[in-house]
């Protein structure tokens, strides 16, 4: 029999007890099957799901079970029954019942796997060379599901709100995020080269000028960065830009929509989502982008500590620096080796070390610079950062951002080591009000923390427009994050829509006249004709759906990911590639 023959019924994972004694076509593989001599029991596992098929290798119709092996693809005519008791398997969600096989039809053959697709403890570069095999587990199968889901709800969320999906171009020219640019050669333009877009942004703007009013896309983008486990060189975007707006339109539509996906998706009501500015939670939380599933909050020592006669910190408070420090509960009883391997992880931060101040067993603070502090002093700093007995508190003295930085990473790391993070519930905050610029001391200029389209708060727009230099440090932009559980899970802005803004804007980020014409000419010559006031925001897509997937690492999301070296190990790309083919785009290589 062929499988034209056999017209599947139901998948797998949807049979219930409402299918008893029906009579249903499965199709699926088998993932483990265990030999009863008399009987042969299966698990047939589709996209959906398992259930046990019960196999006689005696009958003739049945006669296949016997060469039955892992992955083989089958096809199953049989009878839903309830399960004996005592045979309920209450972990899975087809436990209560099985299906007697009436007929049983090998589809396909399989090797023996190079590992048990449900087995977890396989090792991840194993899995990702024979990704094809993974996504058979039912892990992965979920996570895929829940993608497509709020693919599904972002686009009727957004068509419902008037949003058009427009697609836009892959093989254009370099847009401006922060990254390095993959290029492609262009073979009949020889010595001329598409960029592969890090976002949309150019582009999405355009359709503004081009009057299209509201234009949502799930936009692949691409950026040679470094990666890290919630980053990919390819991602994917939930890219939105409208017209005739300011922030609150954009934080409002966009909080809606995070209240649908997590309602439809989890269950749960989000609620109001906070709001903090850049320097609240840099000064709580020493990140833009703050865990707020747990405390331990930042505190400022540098009214106490000044003038104490310890150089560190005098030094760092007398030139503009500042002095802080977090509580650890417990600490305490940190060992030596602990605290060194703190310090070190405050080093590799950017600090140039770190204090901390022990209360032992008995009450008593210790600490490497006692003999710079008296005990009130010491008890003083001790409290102040909030440490109580037999807890300790961890002092960083730096420059503004270097501190913020390491005390961030101790908080982070701390709070998941010491287990204070509630990972019951996901806690979400806008983060408004970031600055404009921020100063490259390796360029020796101004860059954009956002993007060069961001808008200046309107008391603002002046100091650009009038080069106060001294002020350009100060600028605040119309910008916001939307950050979930130490994530930043979207970012966006209002833009510049007036040409001479935007073209103070590319002089003050240090690019003369030419070279923003030769960037961006085709750009600025559009602001002239009538650019509406707009603004928007994207939603990292991956790390949405790695958030609502409770998993840390967004190759667990993407279908076929690339490894932290930005490699595919199962088709081995990238990969090179022959003379010819180089030659005729007219590259040589060195
Ligand atoms: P931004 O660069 O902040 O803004 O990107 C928006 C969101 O995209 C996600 N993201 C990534 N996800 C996975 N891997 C990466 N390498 C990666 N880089 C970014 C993040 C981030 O919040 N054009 C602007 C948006 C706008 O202004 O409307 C932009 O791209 O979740
Ligand atoms: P030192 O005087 O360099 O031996 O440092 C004395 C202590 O201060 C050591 O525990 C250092 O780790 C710590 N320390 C040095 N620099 C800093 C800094 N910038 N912030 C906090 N602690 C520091």
């Amino acid at each position: 029999m062929f499988v034209h023959q056999l017209k599947r019924t139901h998948y797998c994972g949807h049979l219930n007890k409402s299918h008893v004694n029906k009579e249903v076509i499965l199709m699926g593989w088998v993932d483990t099957r265990r030999d009863h001599g008399s009987l042969i029991f299966i698990d047939l596992r589709d996209r959906e799901g398992i259930i046990q098929v019960v196999l006689d290798p005696k009958k003739a119709e049945t006669l296949a079970a016997k060469d039955l092996r892992s992955e083989y693809v089958l096809a199953v005519r049989g009878l839903v029954r309830e399960r004996p008791a005592g045979m309920v398997n209450s972990k899975v969600k087809t436990g209560e019942i099985e299906v007697e096989a009436l007929h049983c039809e090998i589809l396909n053959s399989a090797e023996t796997p190079p590992f048990q697709i449900s087995d977890e403890s396989v090792g991840e570069m194993l899995r990702l060379k024979y990704r094809y095999l993974d996504l058979r587990s039912p892990r992965l199968q979920n996570h895929l599901i829940i993608r497509h889901r709020v693919a599904q709800l972002v686009r009727k969320f957004l068509s419902d709100n008037h949003f058009l999906e427009i697609e836009t171009p892959i093989l254009f020219k370099s847009t401006p995020e922060g990254a390095r640019d993959y290029l492609v050669p262009s073979r009949v333009n020889p010595g001329n080269f598409y960029a592969l877009p890090q976002s949309p942004q150019i582009l999405k703007q355009l359709l503004m000028i081009s009057g299209y009013d509201r234009y949502f896309q799930i936009a692949r983008c691409f950026r040679d960065e470094d990666l890290r486990a919630d980053r990919q060189p390819e991602f994917s975007q939930i890219d939105i830009e409208m017209s005739f707006i300011d922030e609150e339109d954009v934080i409002d539509l966009n909080e809606k929509m995070l209240r649908l996906i997590w309602k439809e998706i989890k269950g749960v009501d989000v609620g109001a989502v906070p709001r903090m500015t850049y320097f609240e939670a840099m000064d709580k939380y020493g990140s833009d982008k703050p865990d707020t599933r747990f405390g331990m909050e930042i505190q400022d020592l540098k009214k106490i500590v000044t003038q104490s006669g310890f150089k560190v910190f005098d030094d760092v408070a007398a030139r503009g620096g500042i002095v802080r420090g977090i509580a650890v509960p417990g600490g305490g009883s940190f060992s030596r080796g602990q605290m060194d391997k703190l310090t070190d992880l405050a080093k590799s931060a950017g600090a140039k070390g770190l204090v901390w101040i022990k209360s032992e067993a008995d009450g008593t603070l210790t600490s490497p610079i006692s003999k710079f502090f008296d005990k009130e002093k010491l008890n003083e700093i001790f409290q102040t950062v909030g440490a109580t007995k037999g807890g300790a508190a961890l002092v960083v003295a730096d420059d503004y951002d270097v501190a913020c930085a390491a005390l961030s990473t101790l908080r982070l790391h701390l709070g998941k080591e010491l287990k204070l993070i509630d990972t019951s519930k996901d806690k979400f905050l806008w983060v408004v009000d970031f600055p404009l610029l921020e100063y490259s001391p390796d360029d020796k200029r101004w860059v954009a923390r956002h993007h060069p389209f961001t808008s200046p708060k309107n008391e603002h727009m002046d100091w650009m427009i009038n080069k106060e230099e001294s002020k350009f440090g100060q600028l605040l932009a119309k910008a916001y994050d939307l950050v979930c559980n130490g994530y930043e899970m979207g970012g966006g802005s209002i833009r510049i829509y007036r040409n001479d803004l935007q073209q103070a804007m590319f002089r003050t980020l240090g690019m003369s006249q030419e070279e923003a014409e030769n960037k961006f000419g085709f750009f600025l010559e559009a602001f002239k004709y009538g650019a509406p006031p707009h603004g928007g925001i994207a939603w990292g897509m991956d790390r949405l759906v790695m958030l609502l997937c409770e998993t840390d690492a967004i190759r667990e999301v993407i279908a076929f990911p690339k490894t932290a070296k930005a490699t595919d190990i199962m088709a081995e790309a990238p990969s090179p590639v022959s003379h010819d083919q180089l030659s005729e785009v007219g590259i040589r290589l060195k």
